[in-house]
C-alpha cells in the first residue's frame, strides 16, 4: 500500500534566492575527466569545436552549468600554468603524481578550459597553486588570464589567441590544504592565504575589488564535520584588515559510507541504497555545524560557504583503474543528489555555490564517455530536472516526512522544496526515498491557487538501475501530473523517485 503525506507550501512568504551557483561542476586533471571527456584534440574523429567535444557541450548547455571549477582537486596544487599555453607541440608532458601517475600532456591549459567554459556557457572558477607554487606564479597567471593587450601579460595571451581579458569570476585559494594540499596548519594556511588573497590581482578593472563584477576570492575551509578550519579561517576573516580579503569559504564533504571507499557502483541491493541514502543526508549537519560557526564572525552573513567538492565516492568500477576515481552512476546517485539540492536550498542563506564532484566520467559523473560514444548518468537527468531552482525564490515547504526503514537503517520516507522561479513559475521538487513503496502527496498551498500540476518523474525498476552505452536511456526522466481539486493538488510518485513539478496558477 503507497504512503500518504501532506504537504503544505506557503508561496505567500518567499524565502532566500536559491543561487544558480549551487548546481555548479567540478572538472580536474584526473582519470578520462579532462582528456577523452572534454579535450580530443582538433584532429580528433570525435566531433569537436577547437578540440572539445561538441556532443559533451551540448548536453552540458542543456543544464546550464553556471560554474566549471577547475583545474584540480589535488592536482592544482602541483599546476603549474605556463605548462599548458602557447603552441601544442611545444608544451612540456609531466605526471600527474596525484592520480595514478598518468602522464599530463597539458594539451588542455588556460585557453583551452577557457574556450570551454564559453562554450558551455558557464563561469571560470579557477584554482591556484598554494602548496608548491608561488604567490608572484599566480599573480602572472592572473595577469595572464586578465590583463590589458597592450600589456607584456596581455600581449602574451593575445598572442596565443584572445585578446580580451577572461573573465576570472572566482579563485580558489589552494585546495585542501589541510590534506593534498600540503597538510598545514591553520595558522600556516592562513599566513598564505593573506599573501594570495593580496596579491593576486585581477587586473581587468571591471573584475577586480571596486569593478562592477569583482572577482570572488574563495579560502580552503572544512573538511566534512571538523570545524578546525572554519573557526581560524573565519576568526582571521573577522580581524582582517585594508590588504586583503577573502569572499567565500569552501568546504568538501563526500557521501562515502565509510573510507577508502567501498559501496559498490553496480550491483547493489536496497540495503546498499538505504545506507548510502542516509549517509548523504548528514550534509545537512554539516552545514549546519560550519554556519553556526561562521555566524558567530559574520552574523551577517558575507561569506558564502561553497562546498566546491560534493558527491558519492564509490569503489572504483572493477577493471578500471583506481587512480582514475572511475564508477558508474545508478538511480540511487540520481535520489543522493536531488536530496543535496534540497539540503542546499534549505540553507541557501549561506550556502551559494556548490560543485559536484566531478563533471564527466570521475566519481559521481553526469557524462560518462567512452571514445565517441557519450552517457548521460541519471545524476545528469536530476540537474536538469532543477533548472528551475536555479537563481529562483525559496519558498517554505513543511510537511511531516513519515519514516522509511530498511534493515536497520532508518531515514524520512520524502522531501521536498518549493521555489518561485525566474519564470514567475511555482515549482515543487519531491524525492520519494523508500525504495519499496509508492507514495501519495496530498499539496495544500498559500498564496497560491494551483490549476494543474505538471513535471517529470525520474525512476527505475531497481536502485542500481544505471545508463550504459548499451542502453543510454534506462533511467530518464518521464512525465508526471498530478490531480487538482480544491485548491489541493495530488501526486502519485513511484518508490524510489525525484520528481519536479510546476504548479499551473
Ligand atoms: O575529487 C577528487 C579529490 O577529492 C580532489 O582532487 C581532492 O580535492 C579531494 O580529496
Amino acid at each position: 500500500r503507497e504512503a500518504q503525506i501532506a504537504v503544505t507550501v506557503n508561496a505567500a512568504r518567499p524565502g532566500p534566492t536559491i543561487d544558480r551557483h549551487i548546481f555548479g561542476q567540478f572538472a580536474e586533471h584526473l582519470g578520462s575527466g579532462i582528456y577523452g571527456g572534454i579535450w580530443v584534440g582538433k584532429d580528433s574523429p570525435i566531433p569537436n569545436t577547437r578540440g572539445i567535444r561538441k556532443d559533451v557541450v551540448a548536453a552540458l548547455r542543456a543544464i546550464k552549468v553556471p560554474v566549471v571549477r577547475w583545474p584540480g582537486g589535488c592536482f592544482a596544487d602541483e599546476y603549474h600554468w605556463r605548462d599548458g599555453i602557447g603552441p601544442q607541440d611545444k608544451r612540456r608532458s609531466s605526471v600527474n603524481t596525484n592520480w595514478g601517475g598518468a602522464g599530463e600532456p597539458n594539451s588542455f591549459g588556460t585557453d583551452e578550459f577557457m574556450d570551454f567554459a564559453d562554450q558551455v556557457g558557464a563561469e571560470a572558477y579557477v584554482s591556484v597553486n598554494v602548496g608548491s607554487g608561488t604567490i608572484q606564479e599566480a599573480a602572472d597567471w592572473l595577469a595572464y588570464m586578465t590583463a590589458d593587450p597592450s600589456s607584456t601579460a596581455g600581449k602574451e595571451r593575445a598572442a596565443n589567441g584572445h585578446v580580451a581579458p577572461y573573465k576570472v569570476k572566482w579563485l580558489g585559494l589552494g585546495n585542501e590544504s589541510w590534506g593534498c594540499g600540503g597538510s598545514m596548519r591553520p595558522d600556516h594556511y592562513i599566513d598564505l592565504m593573506k599573501r594570495f588573497a593580496r596579491f593576486t590581482h585581477n587586473l581587468d578593472p571591471k573584475q577586480g575589488e571596486k569593478g562592477p563584477e569583482p572577482m570572488q576570492r574563495i579560502a580552503v575551509g572544512p573538511n566534512d564535520g571538523d570545524t578546525t578550519y572554519t573557526e581560524a579561517v573565519m576568526a582571521a576573516w573577522k580581524g582582517h584588515d585594508w590588504a586583503w580579503n577573502i569572499e567565500g569559504l569552501s568546504m568538501h564533504a563526500y557521501t562515502t559510507g565509510g573510507w577508502p571507499p567501498s559501496f559498490p557502483s553496480v550491483g547493489f541491493d536496497e540495503t546498499g541504497y538505504a545506507k548510502l541514502v542516509k549517509a548523504a543526508l548528514a550534509m545537512d549537519g554539516m552545514i549546519a555545524k560550519h554556519s553556526a560557526v561562521m555566524d558567530k564572525y559574520d552574523p551577517e552573513k558575507k561569506v558564502p560557504l561553497m562546498i566546491d567538492e560534493w558527491g558519492v565516492w564509490l569503489a572504483p568500477l572493477p577493471g578500471s583503474n583506481p587512480g582514475f576515481l572511475y564508477q558508474q552512476n545508478s538511480l540511487r546517485d540520481a535520489v543522493i543528489a536531488a536530496l543535496h539540492f534540497n539540503i542546499f536550498a534549505r540553507h541557501a542563506d549561506r550556502v551559494r555555490m556548490t560543485n559536484i564532484a566531478q563533471m564527466i566520467n570521475v566519481l559521481q559523473a553526469m557524462i560518462l564517455t567512452d571514445k565517441d560514444k557519450m552517457v548521460l548518468t541519471p545524476t545528469y537527468h536530476v540537474f536538469r530536472m532543477y533548472v528551475p531552482f536555479q537563481d529562483a525564490q525559496a519558498v517554505p515547504v513543511s510537511f511531516d516526512a513519515g519514516t522509511y526503514t530498511q534493515g536497520n537503517v532508518t531515514m524520512p520516507r520524502v522531501d521536498a522544496i518549493a521555489a518561485r522561479g525566474k519564470d514567475g513559475k511555482l515549482w515543487l521538487a519531491v524525492t520519494n526515498l523508500d525504495a519499496g513503496k509508492p507514495v501519495r502527496i496530498e499539496a495544500k498551498f498559500a498564496g497560491a491557487t494551483p490549476k494543474s500540476a505538471r513535471g517529470e518523474v525520474l525512476t527505475a525498476a531497481k536502485v542500481d538501475a544505471v545508463n550504459s552505452f548499451e542502453a543510454p536511456n534506462a533511467v530518464v526522466p518521464k512525465p508526471i501530473s498530478g490531480t487538482v481539486a480544491k485548491g489541493a493538488v495530488t501526486l502519485e510518485l513511484p518508490a524510489k523517485s525525484v520528481a519536479v513539478v510546476e504548479i499551473g496558477g
